[in-house]
């Protein structure tokens, strides 16, 4: 009997993605969304490349009586928490908003989660929990907590709240991922990342400069200690962490009671210019770019080491820089212009 999993945001970046490699894998989704930061039209892209349905509820993850309907109504053994807001800029601005969005809701959720017997969770947290690290590259026994923006603060305290959840139920199996730099699109091109509002992160900047919607990339600051000054991050294909997340489902489906954290990165280390330099080779497009001055709040380099879930959730990243920059790109022609 194939196994029901809630996904919340499931029409959101990595939600879609991973909406398609469970369904795509022999999992059943009820999926939950408000489409705050996301179209509803992604549930046909969905069904349009798994020629699979799934069961959806519009709505908000902080409405109770949504929950109730959905965990009375589904026979949920598994839950998937994307449903958050993920700007780091814009939660410096917004930090009531954010921590409404991002903790109420995960509250919420484990609420209901509690009262139905449903003791499965895996959530969406970042890389961003690490702040500025001192040594690279980074794995899950690294200190956390020199968070530096709300939206790391607030994926900090989610993180907390599940720590102290299994504290009191170790019969409870919470898997926390800790995304890097998410970069890319379904090769189908028909689901990608297509960020509301102006968008903050490299890739979709670079997308809007090869879409000749903004002039030049603003590299921020060439004077950091790296291989060539600009920043360096972990970034890593979309359907690799969606991937990621069908096999640390797998693992907790099996296990009763557990909690296990994960650094989901490719562990290679790719400066601004040479995400810029990889996107003009794979695309065979120029991207102008100027530098500016550093960001403030970014820090210099913060690049994974896989190891761990490598070993124990036997997954690993395959698809190159050259793939995630065709990817985007070829989603972005599609769909963005
Ligand atoms: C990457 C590099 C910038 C824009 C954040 C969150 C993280 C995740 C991804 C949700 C840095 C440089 C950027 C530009 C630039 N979010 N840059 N010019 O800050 O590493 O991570 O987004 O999952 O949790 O913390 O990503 O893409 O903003 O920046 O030079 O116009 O690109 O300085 O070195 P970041 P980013």
């Amino acid at each position: 009997m194939n196994k029901n999993i809630l996904v919340t945001g499931c029409t959101g970046y990595i939600g879609s993605h991973t909406t398609v490699e469970l369904l795509e894998s022999g999992y059943n989704v009820i999926g939950i969304d408000n489409f705050s930061n996301s179209r509803k039209s992604v549930l046909t892209q969905i069904q349009k490349i798994t020629n699979q349905d799934l069961v959806f509820y519009e709505g908000d993850i902080l409405d109770g009586d949504l929950l109730e309907t959905v965990f009375s109504e589904n026979q949920i053994d598994a839950v998937i928490d994307f449903a958050a807001f993920k700007a780091v800029g814009e939660s410096v601005a917004k930090p009531v908003e954010y921590y409404i969005n991002n903790i109420s809701t995960l509250l919420n959720l484990l609420q209901y989660m509690q009262k139905h017997t449903v003791k499965k969770i895996i959530f969406s947290s970042s890389a961003t929990v690490y702040g500025d690290q001192a040594s690279m590259p980074i794995d899950e026994t690294a200190k956390t907590g020199e968070t530096t923006n709300p939206y790391g603060t607030s994926k900090l305290f989610a993180e907390k709240i599940l720590q102290d959840l299994y504290f009191a139920n170790k019969d409870w199996n919470i898997a926390i991922l800790r995304y890097f730099n998410p970069v890319g699109a379904h090769p189908s091109a028909l689901i990608g990342e297509e960020p509301s509002g102006k968008p903050a992160n490299l890739m979709p900047i670079i997308i809007n400069v090869a879409l000749e919607k903004f002039e030049k990339v603003t590299i921020y600051g060439d004077d950091y200690d790296t291989i060539d000054g600009t920043g360096v991050r972990d970034y890593i294909h979309v359907v690799d962490l969606a991937k990621a997340h069908v096999k640390s489902l797998d693992k907790i489906i099996k296990e009763n009671g557990g909690l296990d954290i994960y650094n989901l990165g490719t562990g290679n280390p790719q400066s601004v210019l040479e995400l810029i330099k990889a996107f003009q080779i794979a695309n065979d497009i120029k991207i102008k770019y100027e530098v500016g001055a550093r960001r403030p709040g970014d820090v210099a380099m913060a690049y994974a080491n896989p190891a761990k879930a490598e070993k124990e959730l036997n997954w690993q990243a395959e698809l190159d820089v050259e793939a995630m920059c065709k990817d985007a790109y070829q989603f972005a022609i599609k769909n963005l212009v």
